[in-house]
């Protein structure tokens, strides 16, 4: 039995990695579970100077969900590299290097900086941040932007390039414009835009007003876009989104992704990395697949009607 995926060249021991912003720099989860268990790991968000953060409350808990306004916080890309990168290298795991920017060119300046330090083999762009030249506008909403943004990576890299897209609008032209601008993988979705108010105080749970929604309330959007994202591109697909238990996994899986990351979940359940992988290994063996690739796309009735949905 093989749960082996392939993300370009790179080989993942299996489909299960951990998400930007749930796992630090590898070591979050060290009392828990080992590296060499999972396929691999998203680093935390890395932009070009350093970042405070946003102001507390940065988190509130929701009906299924969390939500977030950490605003980045980290100690920029120089720091990182020279100071976090060796020892996320060491990991026995693929590590993916999460990257973040408020200008559409220093996306490219940060992956040039990453090739130059070395060891880099993805990188995974983090496209839901406000681009401040455009009056706040969220760069990965807007597909030309987004084929510049890769265009420019591309150019300075030869790590696998994953776009990561945001829900806060429809990913299937943005799956477009990332694969024309040179994208070697997708992967979605980033946190949806949303609110919580404490009514005694009246006013937001969140300091920042509004945050990110993440967690199983998010599940059957983040399914449903990457299986129409699954379904407009050729390039492997990374599913995201409130997966929490090995049959979420296989969710993913059967609308065509070839891997997921796991990111709230570990919040409430530290372990849930091992039981998922424990959990693909015995649906494999009861469907009578030698490799997990035989899951990926193998929905039934894959060819759904989507004009019509009513949403
Ligand atoms: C506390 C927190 C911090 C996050 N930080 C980042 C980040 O730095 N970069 C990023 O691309 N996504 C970040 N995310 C989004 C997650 O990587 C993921 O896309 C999202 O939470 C949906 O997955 P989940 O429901 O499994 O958490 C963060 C999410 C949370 C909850």
């Amino acid at each position: 039995m093989s749960l082996e995926v392939k993300l370009g060249d790179i080989v993942l021991r299996n489909p299960v990695l951990v998400a930007s912003g749930a796992y630090g720099y590898g070591d979050d989860y060290s009392a828990f579970f080992d590296n060499s268990v999972i396929g691999g790991f998203v680093t935390k968000s890395v932009t070009p100077r350093p970042r405070r953060g946003n102001p507390h409350p940065r988190v509130a808990e929701t009906p299924c969900g969390m939500l977030n306004s950490i605003g980045l916080e980290n100690s920029g890309i120089d720091h990182f590299l020279e100071r976090e990168w060796p020892a996320v290298l060491e990991k026995p795991c693929v590590p993916i290097l999460s990257i973040a920017a408020s200008a559409a060119e220093e996306y490219a300046e940060m992956c040039a900086k990453a090739e130059r330090a070395g060891g880099v083999r993805a990188i995974e762009i983090n496209l839901s941040c406000p681009n401040v030249k455009e009056g706040g506008r969220t760069f990965g909403t807007d597909p030309r932007v987004v084929e510049s943004i890769l265009r420019g990576c591309r150019r300075e890299t030869s790590a696998f390039l994953i776009a990561k897209l945001t829900p806060n609008t429809d990913p299937v032209p943005i799956a477009r414009g990332a694969e024309a601008g040179g994208a070697d993988g997708l992967s979605l979705i980033n946190t949806l835009l949303g609110m919580a108010i404490d009514v005694e105080r009246r006013r937001p749970k969140l300091a920042m007003g509004m945050g990110g929604l993440s967690g199983p309330a998010i599940r059957p959007v983040a399914l449903a876009m990457t299986y129409r994202v699954c379904r407009t591109t050729s390039l492997p697909v990374i599913g995201i989104g409130g997966i929490s238990t090995w049959s979420d996994v296989v969710e993913f899986l059967l609308v065509g992704a070839t891997a997921v990351q796991v990111g709230t979940a570990l919040f409430s359940d530290p372990v849930a990395p091992i039981e998922m992988i424990a959990g693909l290994n015995e649906y494999c063996v009861r469907h009578g697949h030698e490799s997990i690739t035989g899951v990926i796309g193998a929905l039934e009735s894959g060819d759904l009607i989507l004009e019509g949905v009513h949403a």
